[in-house]
């Protein structure tokens, strides 16, 4: 417990955020702030679907792992992925601490409530290219996002990029595959939003030195 909680005490769980098939997302109350707490859901996150995230990943191939014991490497790569971005200033949220099955990160939002999916706004040129900027940043830091939709960005005064625990080395074996996904789901986002882009444009842009 010490880990998670040797900066912020949790005082409680105010609401979930989000509910969904592998997670449960919460605001929480620490002292003044608030505060985001990530749920990891052990009895449905797939140990066959998220393996190869992992396998390929120089960063964690040393680290051995079983079917019971995945979910804590997991979570410890979702918080080295945030690190990283936090190095790299990429706009996401700032990793507080991880505890066997959950994640604790800075919250994105306001009193009222947490920050809108890109999906829920009203996207314009200057959000497109906060987003490829982001995704070039982020290449360079050698990482790749691997699940990156209007889904996984959120929006509070700009674009910020959530849900990195599949994110990988730009040196896995499927790293150029998750990467040509990525840039795909964004160009279609953006193309129906009426933005012109095309995905060897947003190609180019991110792999330029
Ligand atoms: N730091 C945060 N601050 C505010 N809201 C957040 C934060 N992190 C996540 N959320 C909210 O929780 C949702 C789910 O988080 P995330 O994308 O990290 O989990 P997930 O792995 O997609 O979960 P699942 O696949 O089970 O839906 C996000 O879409 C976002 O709305
Ligand atoms: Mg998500």
């Amino acid at each position: 417990m010490k880990y998670v909680f040797s900066r912020y005490s949790i005082d409680y769980l105010d609401f979930p955020i989000s509910t969904g098939k592998e997670s449960v997302v919460f605001r929480a109350v620490s002292g003044k702030k608030f505060i985001a707490v990530k749920i990891f859901k052990m009895s449905t996150l797939k140990f066959m679907n998220i393996r190869k995230y992992i396998e390929g990943d120089q960063r964690f191939s040393k680290i051995r792992i079983d079917r019971n014991d995945i979910i804590p490497v997991w979570v410890r790569k979702e918080y080295t992925n945030l690190m990283a971005l936090e190095n790299a200033h990429v706009p996401a949220p700032k990793p507080i601490g991880f505890f066997k099955n959950i994640l604790v990160m800075s919250y994105l939002g306001t009193k009222s409530g947490p920050a809108p999916q890109l999906k829920d706004v009203d996207v314009n040129e200057d959000i497109y290219t906060q987003v490829i900027d982001g995704m070039r940043r982020m290449y360079a830091s050698r990482i790749v996002h691997a699940d990156l939709s209007e889904y996984n960005m959120l929006y509070h005064r700009k674009v910020y990029f959530i849900d990195l625990a599949q994110a990988v080395d730009i040196d896995h074996p499927m790293a150029a595959e998750f990467l040509e996904r990525d840039i795909l789901n964004v160009s279609t986002f953006f193309e129906k939003h009426g933005i012109d882009t095309n995905p060897d444009r947003i190609r180019e842009y991110i792999k330029k030195k």
